[in-house]
């Protein structure tokens, strides 16, 4: 299992990096009121220290997910409603932690490279209003602590005032 991570959170267990950073999540927001810009740092802070192959936002627009602030690959733009793994966490209203992605049916293979992957939707009066997704090169790569860390990333962004 690859959980290494970078910079200040170097040789921490992964739930206390976990715990470092969104204590900088919630400092970079703390007065922001753009979303285009909370999100890029947000993706920024995340992507950087846990080294990961990609990260990024997809925001719900005209009945589509619609590619928003990411590091990595160039990935692909659009995403239907119930489609691949970022599809289904908005159809599902739910995180889904895909071990092999090969395993998942409908996966959308943006990147060959791509094996694991985590998405967690961000969900505002009860209606998704985005979705992060996280990307590994490495298998089974996310787990339950992601699960639960990303979730509470993603609370404290849909207490922003900037959706809508
Ligand atoms: N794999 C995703 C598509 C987005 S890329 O991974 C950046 C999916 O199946 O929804």
């Amino acid at each position: 299992m690859h959980s290494e991570v970078n910079s200040i959170v170097s040789g921490t267990p992964k739930a206390e990096a976990y715990d470092i950073l969104i204590s900088q999540v919630k400092g970079i927001l703390d007065d922001e009121d753009n979303l285009i810009s909370g999100l890029a740092n947000v993706v920024a802070i995340l992507h950087r220290n846990f080294n990961w192959w990609w990260t990024g936002f997809y925001l719900v627009q005209n009945e589509k997910l619609v590619l928003g602030p990411f590091q990595g690959d160039v990935a692909c733009n659009r995403i239907d409603f119930g489609k691949g793994v970022c599809g289904t966490a908005w159809k599902l209203r739910s995180a889904i932690v895909v071990e092999d992605v090969d395993q998942f049916p409908g996966h959308i293979a943006c990147s060959a490279a791509s094996k694991s992957e985590i998405v967690v939707p961000v969900i505002v009066n009860d209606n998704v209003v985005a979705v992060l997704d996280v990307d590994s090169e490495f298998l089974g790569h996310f787990d339950e602590v992601d699960r639960e860390k990303l979730e509470q990333v993603a609370s404290i962004l849909a207490q922003k005032g900037f959706w809508g």
